[in-house]
């Protein structure tokens, strides 16, 4: 109920930064935490958590990774994050800034991104989703795990590097709003890109 409220406030000051009405479905969250579980990496990244919604579905795989660090632009929602998950990591940053986290060179890593790509501002998305696949690209066996509000056949974003597809995971009906997860994952070799 708290993180209901908290969140409400969050849309009232910043609805286009935060995206939708309600926080992360169990089911939503449940989805991506199977998703991660799919994953050898050993770092684990979310970016615009919120109020930990699919957070708190990831804590249960936190014993998998050696590092899982939470980036929040919204200095409440941090806050909040901080008082919920004192354990984690918990960056009061813009997730543009993602690529200059101190990780082993070549190390795998696993991003969760709840970032509301169709209603931030253009410039924004920009960045973050060059930071995004710049600290993917040179790192074999990273992912991207993206859900959005999006009609379901509508890819996050399109210019993925070459080499990379996007795999549908699943559509979430019960989210509110209706959310579809993908992964940004490397083409398995000798299979065709799907842009
Ligand atoms: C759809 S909400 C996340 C909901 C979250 N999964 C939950 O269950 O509470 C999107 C979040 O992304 C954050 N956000 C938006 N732009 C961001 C950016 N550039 N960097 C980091 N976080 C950002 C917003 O502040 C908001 O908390």
């Amino acid at each position: 109920m708290r993180q209901r409220l908290a969140f409400a406030l969050g849309y009232l000051r910043n609805p286009r930064h935060v995206g939708a009405i309600a926080p992360a479905s169990r089911a939503l969250a449940q989805a991506i935490l199977d998703e991660v579980l799919r994953s050898d990496a050993r770092v684990l990244i979310e970016v615009g958590a919120g109020t930990g919604g699919i957070t708190n579905a990831l804590m249960l795989a936190k014993d998998r990774h050696d590092r899982f660090v939470v980036f929040e632009r919204d200095p409440g929602f941090a806050r909040l994050l901080n008082a919920r998950f004192p354990e984690l990591e918990v960056l009061n940053r813009c997730a543009s800034l993602v690529d200059q986290l101190p990780l082993d060179a070549l190390a795998p890593v696993t991003v969760v991104s709840s970032l509301p790509l169709l209603s931030m501002p253009k410039l924004e998305v920009q960045k973050c989703v060059t930071a995004m696949l710049s600290l993917l690209a040179h790192r074999p066996g990273s992912r991207l795990i993206q859900y959005t509000y999006a009609a379901p056949h509508l890819r996050p974003f399109a210019n993925i590097p070459y080499g990379w597809r996007w795999r549908r995971v699943t559509s979430i009906w019960a989210n509110l709003p209706p959310a579809t997860v993908w992964s940004l994952e490397q083409t398995p070799r000798g299979t065709s890109i799907v842009h």
